[in-house]
């Protein structure tokens, strides 16, 4: 054997050399890499014994891509990047055919190493992709110029754009593959080794044959940037790709590779890309809590239980089942039951027909779903969720249930959306088995899971459900135990200051308008009317007692409710509902806010949209400070997670406290200081911001100096 280096080492076994990437855990392109799989390709070169190669990851996978974390190190001028293109045209140029050996993934500069090689084989569990848009890069080593010219226009800049990996079926239908290898990898690609070698192997650099046509090529690009106008709304990055694509079509291959630098560089040194890297390794970043060690015992969850089959019961039931978990659904009559599971029908069969899931896959889940009236079973689960009505006594009583039939160990989980974690756990004789998972709705669907965390939750319940989530499909976000969690604690002011923006002067529609132009997935008031004005109405009459009087209240949610405008659900709310539930603006809602707001005394005036989104965004990212110092939230790039996965925030500002940073802490500092001379006590700035504000830090300085950010 010979060692090229620790992290690229080159066999030889009867003329076929063997080269194996061994940089775990993915075997990204770290420096070293590149470096050894040059040497060892000179040496395949040299040795006249060598007759083909094959090249292997070692490991979980192929190649995962360029090493995320140089980026970094290339944007602050601290490195000047491997520069891939020339590694892979030697290996292109490589006297011996090299076959590339595919399983796990080869991703990014992965599927780039692997298009450079002459030939492609995987396993039938492997999957190929350039997802380089979602990290708001394009890619930079000739994907844009290689992949069109194997898989054809259409699909290679569907797979740019988009950024979605393909399974290595469809990339072998496609031509990206040559063939599957069922049993062992290494042993059949060494067999494809020794069948091509000594005939000529095919460089795809000089594959023109499906660039296709000018007239081909026109409605495919015109479709594929309306396709990234609407569903990346905002994103450079894959009109970039497009740019990068169409450059393959009508110029030859290295002066389109120089065009695929320079959109590449503009990308990676702009601000969506920092922001999208951080969300990268924010979201891997959740995952790890400083008190809790990666040794800590899991709870082997193999058994579920959920308690309330209604909106969110259903979901969580789902989300188990779809994870091949059995799991208890019980209701507390036959009617409720019922229901509860003709929606559960109903949403797998709209999954079916839009292609999500095979009928058989929904059939099998839907049996995994065991529907009761009764706790019988509920000795052997491992884990319960309680989705019953938002009521401490209701949720009491049930958790002294579950407390008297559940074995010891189970977890007993609430998804309470308000209330006091630890009272709950005082109903039971084990609160260390109590934690909130707190889903978003709809819970098949949302990604964001809020963990919540009781004082007296024992570190295994923690890490297990944690650990759980990933298995669930879900992003989870440990969080503290105070009213309204994170997200939602941080939602109430956001969407406070839109209603004020209005009964300010500003219409609906203006106010929306601006956030979703600053990227959110729905403009404020209208995901009020989406989610039900009535429940935050519902709170507030709750809550009413506790309001300091002389502070100032939205009031225009309230009055639309005593008017019946619930939103959505009743046809009206800020806006108004016809067919398809297709939001129009409603000048009667104008003239009601405009009389109220002159019963109030509100002083109208003009807002301009820079305003709406400052007041909105900036009183979420107050609040968040106040989260980050009362230490309800672990780390500033908690938040982004939460704000980016359960509230339709946009990824390419990467969270609302990356955002802040990005801004300058100062500035923000500034305007909710105006904001607070301005509108009163409700806007005191956070002490948290103050402070880095007046140090000039970020966010992420601070979780650096509180050493809890990897
Ligand atoms: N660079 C650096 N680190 C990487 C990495 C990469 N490309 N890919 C993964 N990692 C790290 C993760 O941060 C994580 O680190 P941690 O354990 O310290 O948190 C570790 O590897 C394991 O990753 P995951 O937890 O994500 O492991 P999974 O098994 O769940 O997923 C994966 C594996 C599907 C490969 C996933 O990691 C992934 O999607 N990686 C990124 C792929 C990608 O975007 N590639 C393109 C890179 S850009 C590029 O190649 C530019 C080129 O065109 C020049
Ligand atoms: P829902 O009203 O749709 O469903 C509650 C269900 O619980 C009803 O079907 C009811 O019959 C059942 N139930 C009541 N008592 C029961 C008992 N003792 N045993 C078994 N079933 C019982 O309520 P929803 O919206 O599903 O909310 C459930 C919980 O999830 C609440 O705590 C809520 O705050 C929380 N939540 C709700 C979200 C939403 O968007 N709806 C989002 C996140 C959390």
């Amino acid at each position: 054997m010979t060692v090229m280096s620790d992290l690229v080492q080159l066999t030889r076994a009867n003329g076929i050399a063997i080269v194996t990437i061994n940089n775990p855990p993915v075997n990204a392109l770290s420096p070293g890499v590149p470096e050894g799989i040059s040497e060892a390709i000179e040496q395949i070169n040299q040795d006249d014994s060598v007759k083909a190669a094959v090249l292997i990851g070692g490991g979980r996978t192929f190649v995962a891509g360029a090493d995320i974390k140089e980026f970094g190190k290339i944007t602050s001028g601290k490195s000047r990047g491997a520069g891939f293109l020339p590694l892979l045209l030697r290996i292109e140029d490589c006297r011996k055919p090299v076959v590339m050996a595919i399983h796990g993934a080869a991703l990014g500069g992965g599927l780039e190493l692997a298009m450079a090689g002459h030939y492609r084989v995987a396993v039938p569990s492997a999957q190929v992709g350039q997802p380089e848009v979602k990290l708001g890069i394009i890619p930079g080593a000739g994907g844009t110029q290689r992949l069109p010219r194997l898989a054809g226009v259409a699909k290679g800049v569907e797979m740019c754009a988009e950024g979605n990996p393909i399974k290595a079926q469809e990339a072998l239908r496609l031509g990206i593959v040559d063939r599957l290898i069922e049993g062992d990898l290494l042993a059949g690609a060494v067999a494809f080794a020794r069948e091509i070698a000594g005939k000529p192997a095919p460089k795809t650099r000089q594959r023109n044959d499906k660039l296709g046509t000018p007239e081909q090529n026109a409605p495919i690009f015109a479709a594929a940037r309306e396709t990234a106008r609407k569903k990346q709304r905002g994103m450079k990055a894959p009109l970039a790709a497009i740019e990068a694509v169409e450059a393959a079509t009508k110029l030859p291959f290295e002066e389109g590779c120089q065009a695929e630098q320079r959109l590449f560089t503009d990308c990676l040194f702009s601000d969506q890309s920092k922001a999208l890297i951080h969300v990268f390794f924010g979201e891997r970043e959740v995952a790890k809590i400083p008190d809790i060690p990666k040794e800590t015992p899991i709870i082997p969850v193999n058994a579920a239980a959920i308690v309330g089959a209604g909106t969110m019961g259903g979901g969580i039931a789902m989300v188990f089942a779809n994870a091949g978990i059995p799991v208890l659904l019980r209701e507390v009559d036959q009617a409720a039951l019922d229901r509860g599971l003709a929606t559960i029908q109903k949403n797998y069969a709209n999954s079916v027909k839009r292609g999500r899931f095979t009928q058989q896959f929904a059939d099998e889940r839907l049996k995994l779903i065991q529907p009761t009236l009764s706790y019988d079973g509920f000795a052997s689960v491992d884990m319960v969720v309680e989705a019953v009505f938002e009521s401490m006594a209701l949720k009491k009583e049930v958790f002294r249930e579950l407390d008297g039939v559940c074995k010891p160990g189970a977890i007993l989980a609430s998804n309470t959306s308000t209330l006091d974690i630890d009272e709950i756990a005082s109903a039971t004789s084990r609160p260390q088995a109590v934690i909130g998972t707190h889903f978003f709705s709809p819970a098949n669907v949302m990604r964001l899971l809020e963990i919540v965390r009781g004082k007296a939750t024992s570190k295994e319940v923690i890490a297990t459900c944690m650990q759980l989530a990933k298995k669930l499909g879900k992003i989870a976000v440990l969080v503290g135990n105070c009213r309204g969690f994170v997200g939602n604690r941080m939602f109430h002011p956001y969407r406070r200051e839109a209603q004020f923006l209005v009964e300010e002067g500003a219409s609906v529609e203006a106010v929306d308008n601006a956030l979703y132009d600053y990227g959110m997935a729905m403009g404020p008031l209208a995901t009020g009317d989406l989610a039900g004005l009535d429940v935050g109405w519902r709170i507030r009459k709750e809550y009413r007692h506790l309001e300091k009087p002389g502070v100032r209240q939205p009031l225009a949610e309230d009055r639309l409710c005593e008017l019946g405008r619930y939103g959505q659900k009743t046809g009206a709310g800020w806006y108004k509902y016809g067919e398809n539930r297709r939001a129009v603006p409603d000048p009667e809602v104008a003239e009601l806010v405009r009389q109220w707001a002159e019963e109030a005394g509100i002083p109208q005036r003009q807002i301009a949209a820079e305003e709406s989104v400052e007041r909105c965004i900036y009183a979420l990212v107050n609040e968040g400070a106040r989260l980050l110092e009362e230490g309800y939230a672990l780390r500033a790039v908690d938040i982004d997670i939460i704000y980016l996965n359960g509230y339709g925030f946009p990824g390419y500002r990467g969270g609302p406290m990356w955002y802040a940073d990005t801004v300058g802490l100062k500035k923000v500092y500034d305007r909710v200081c105006e904001f607070h001379r301005q509108h009163g006590e409700l806007w005191e700035p956070s002490s948290l911001l103050k402070q880095l504000a007046e140090k000039g830090k970020t966010f992420a300085d601070f979780n650096r100096e509180q050493g809890v950010t990897a």
